[in-house]
């Protein structure tokens, strides 16, 4: 499974790519704004830093805006991929971009039919929100197994993109199912290295060693 890591900031990806885990990046208009500044040198950045795709995401909420806003964007860098709210205008435009072969990434998924219209218009990614669905009492994971089941029934190639990731548990419950991909902020990545077994650990083994060296007597 791909991780792509949740954020626009800069410093928080430069920190993190060179481990090597980190296969992209999503952004969105909440993200670009957080960080501030020109949010296309933002994304150019990013794009510099990670070499995999990176979501950047319109704001327009008519076809035509989507794909005049989605071209300007796909032309910042190769490695950008088109983020479109889910909606008829975002599906429209993810069929015109997509026939362009600019990469498109439907987000706002919160149903297996939204997830299947926007796979039939050749979306590389479709991003379900699993968090926000947990938020109101219904199951985000589900979501996700309802989705992998029927891009496998019919063989579609859009990546399950799982999204609003909380903590590890959503990511390992998606590695379970067999998603493509969880893109999580940086609080969450950090969350995956932590278990305080391993600290515990650890210390003891420095411990015994620093015994060891004692001279003896
Ligand atoms: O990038 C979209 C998504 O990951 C947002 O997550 O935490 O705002 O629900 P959240």
């Amino acid at each position: 499974m791909k991780l792509f890591i949740d954020t626009a900031n800069v410093e928080d990806i430069e920190a993190l790519a060179p481990l090597g885990i980190i296969d992209g990046v999503t952004t969105n208009p909440s993200l670009l704004a957080k960080v501030g500044g020109d949010p296309r040198a933002v994304l150019k950045r990013i794009c510099d830093v990670v070499q995999g795709p990176v979501s950047a995401e319109v704001v327009a909420t008519d076809s035509d805006g989507m794909v005049r806003e989605g071209r300007e964007l796909a032309a910042i860098d190769p490695h950008i991929v088109v983020k479109v709210p889910f909606g008829k205008a975002g599906v429209q435009a993810c069929r015109t971009l997509t026939t362009e072969g600019t990469r498109v990434n439907v987000t706002l998924i919160f149903s297996a039919a939204q997830a299947l219209l926007a796979a039939k218009v050749g979306a590389s990614f479709v991003s379900p929100f699993v968090g926000r669905l947990d938020d109101i009492g219904t199951s985000g994971m589900d979501l996700i197994a309802q989705i992998v089941e029927i891009f496998e029934n019919f063989d579609f190639s859009t990546e399950v993109l799982v999204a609003s990731i909380r903590g590890p548990i959503h990511v390992i419950e998606s590695a379970r199912i067999g998603a493509d991909v969880c893109t999580c902020p940086p609080k969450a990545i950090e969350a995956l290295f932590t278990h305080p077994l391993t600290g515990i650990g650890l210390e003891k083994f420095l411990a015994d060693w620093d015994k060891a060296q004692q001279p003896v007597g």
